[in-house]
């Protein structure tokens, strides 16, 4: 790999021990993946915060590096953690989880990394622009960055997406490439998509196909989508936005996709016409039965409703509000979002909406790295294909994937109903 001597002498230790470590971990990567050089990258996203996941040991790594005076060097923000950093108490947590998980929180921020805990870094002011080099980590977030804004990140782990915060750069390889880039599969969707969970269905259904493949899809009706989708947007760039976040966070969970085009649609897609090959496999889509059948369980009682997976923006949070107000839910109802959407809804009175009908709107978390395992809830329901996916295969619950409504239905009755 061909460094440059600034690159070299932090390799050596010049910028400090923390330094050198970060460093190290970028170029062994980097050597692990053939990569020629390293790219300095713009923002960096890292993943590995619930104190469920990190554990002991990963709070002693964090602090020692934190220790070792590292700082990151280019903007970097947090995933979700195990519990509302504020509001702890009102998800069930234990005061000793709080506390290992304030901490865990705190070594990160030690280094300087910034405590935003969402998985929609991109809906809080963390847009990357066209092209930029990324190390991002949530598996939805990149999808969302690669696909949707057309920047350039692979699927960083947490210890590798930290390390690229530190020393600003990582190892240019895979996504951050144009070979990496082109299409692999050919997806046509011969049905109709137009709600949100058409799309989560579509992309568990097409990442189950792909794996870690990068899909071309041909056949949805969306306008071009790009530059932003800021916290105030609205109306058919948010509503687009949000069909492709659920998608994208779909096929990053039933495969490993983290970039897929949309003829027409994507800025990659639209910028190069003649981007897929004419040579590979193809996929009909006729039905989206199949890939609803797969994402649920036969669960009847329904004691969890979760809905804002990834994190929901705030023209979601508007449709929610609007389907509760008024109501009475009768099983417990978590809409997840990030901490500014949360502010942006309740100062919009969408908050109190959901709080006054009985459910909550947690900011910084998520149900899948919250220690739901000493939580009452057995079974759950959501308009999130990922969720579904991960409620199913690692928390131990029973899920069942629908629409908004039918969640809404859900949680008023306790009952999922067909
Ligand atoms: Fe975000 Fe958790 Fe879903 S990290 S994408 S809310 S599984």
């Amino acid at each position: 790999m061909r460094l440059t001597p600034d690159e070299e002498a932090l390799l050596a230790g010049e910028g400090g021990e923390g330094t050198r470590r970060a460093m190290q971990i970028v170029v062994t990567l980097g050597r692990i993946y053939d990569a020629e050089r390293v790219l300095p990258v713009e923002s960096v996203q890292v993943a590995g915060v619930s104190y469920r996941n990190v554990g002991e040991a990963g709070l002693a790594f964090l602090r020692e590096w934190a220790t070792q005076g590292a700082r990151v060097t280019v903007p970097a923000t947090l995933n979700p953690a195990g519990m509302d950093m504020h509001d702890w108490r009102r998800m069930g947590i234990s005061p000793e989880f709080a506390r290992l998980q304030e901490e865990t929180v705190r070594a990160y921020t030690d280094m300087g990394v910034s405590a935003t805990c969402t998985c929609t870094p991109y809906l809080v002011g963390n847009v990357p622009s066209f092209g930029a080099h990324l190390a991002w980590s949530e598996s939805s977030a990149v999808c969302y960055a690669n696909s949707v804004l057309g920047a350039r990140t692979n699927r960083e782990g947490g210890p590798g997406a930290l390390a690229a915060a530190i020393c600003g750069r990582t190892a240019a390889y895979g996504l951050h490439l144009d070979a990496g880039r082109v299409p692999t599969h050919r997806v046509r969707v011969r049905c109709a998509a137009r709600t949100p969970d058409d799309y989560g269905a579509l992309g568990y259904w097409v990442g189950r196909w792909v794996g870690g493949g990068v899909p071309y899809i041909e056949g949805l009706d969306l306008p071009p989508v790009g530059a932003t989708t800021p916290l105030a947007a609205s109306g058919d760039e948010a509503d687009a936005g949000d069909a492709l976040k659920l998608l994208g966070a779909a096929l990053a969970s039933s495969g490993a996709v983290a970039l897929y085009h949309i003829h027409g649609v994507t800025p990659e897609a639209r910028a190069l016409p003649d981007l897929c090959p004419s040579d590979l496999p193809v996929m009909d889509v006729h039905d989206l039965g199949p890939a609803r059948a797969a994402l649920n369980s036969d669960a009847g009682v329904i004691d969890l409703v979760v809905l804002g997976c990834p994190h929901a923006s705030l023209a979601e949070l508007r449709r929610i509000a609007d389907g509760v107000r008024g109501r009475r839910l009768r099983s417990a109802f978590w809409v997840t979002t990030s901490r500014p959407v949360r502010e942006a809804a309740e100062r919009e009175g969408l908050v109190a909406a959901v709080e006054e009908a009985g459910g909550l709107v947690i900011a910084d978390s998520c149900v899948v790295i919250a220690p739901m395992s000493e939580l009452p809830y057995r079974t759950v329901a959501t308009n999130s294909a990922k969720m579904a996916t991960y409620a199913l295969g690692h928390a131990g619950l029973r899920a069942r994937f629908g629409s908004l409504e039918q969640c809404l239905e859900a949680a008023a009755s306790g009952r999922w109903r067909l």
